[in-house]
C-alpha cells in the first residue's frame, strides 16, 4: 500500500471511532450562540464576568456545585449575596423566562463543557424536574 491509502485508512479510522456525539456537538454549538445572546453582555464571552459586579462562570466553584440552582436563575433571575470563588456578589441578574427546557439544555450544556470543564451532555429532559424544585410559587389554577 502506497503511502497515501495509508493515511486515508488512518483518517477514516480516526473519524469513525472519534467520540465526537453529534448530539452533543449540536447542544454546544446551540449553547454557544444562546450563551453569546442572552448572557455575554454581563459575564462576558470568556466567562470570565467583570470585576465585581458581574461573578466568572470560567472556573466557578458557585456554577459546578449548584446546577438545580443555575438552570432556575437563567429562567427566574437571581438576586442576594452569592460567593463566587471566595468573593460575594450581590447583584441582581435578569432572568430569561421566553427560554424553552431545550434551550436551558443547551446554554448548561455550553457552560459545563467550556473554559476547561467537561461534564457532558446535560439533557432536556433532565431540565423539567430542575425546574419543578425551584423555589418559586407556581401560579394556581
Ligand atoms: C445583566 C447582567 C447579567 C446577565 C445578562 C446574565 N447574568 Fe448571570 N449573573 C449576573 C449577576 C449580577 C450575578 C450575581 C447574582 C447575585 O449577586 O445574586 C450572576 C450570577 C450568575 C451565576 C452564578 C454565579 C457564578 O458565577 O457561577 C451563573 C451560573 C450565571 N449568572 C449564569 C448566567 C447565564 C447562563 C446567563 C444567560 C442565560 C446569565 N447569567 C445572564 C448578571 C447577569
Amino acid at each position: 500500500m502506497s503511502k497515501r491509502w495509508i493515511g486515508l485508512v488512518v483518517v477514516l479510522w480516526v473519524t469513525a471511532c472519534s467520540p465526537i456525539d453529534p448530539k452533543l456537538k449540536q447542544y454546544l454549538v446551540e449553547g454557544e450562540r444562546l450563551y453569546v445572546l442572552h448572557c455575554s453582555n454581563c459575564h462576558q464571552r470568556d466567562g470570565q464576568g467583570l470585576r465585581r459586579v458581574y461573578p466568572p462562570l470560567a472556573g466557578s466553584d458557585y456554577l459546578k456545585e449548584n446546577l438545580p440552582r443555575v438552570i432556575c436563575s437563567m429562567k427566574y433571575g437571581l438576586q442576594g449575596e452569592i460567593i463566587v470563588n471566595g468573593i460575594m456578589y450581590n447583584q441582581a441578574m435578569p432572568g430569561v423566562p421566553s427560554l424553552t427546557e431545550l434551550e436551558l439544555a443547551e446554554i448548561a450544556t455550553y457552560l459545563y463543557n467550556s473554559w476547561g470543564t467537561q461534564t457532558g451532555l446535560i439533557d432536556a429532559r433532565r431540565i423539567g424536574p430542575l425546574l419543578d424544585s425551584c423555589a418559586r410559587p407556581r401560579p394556581r389554577r
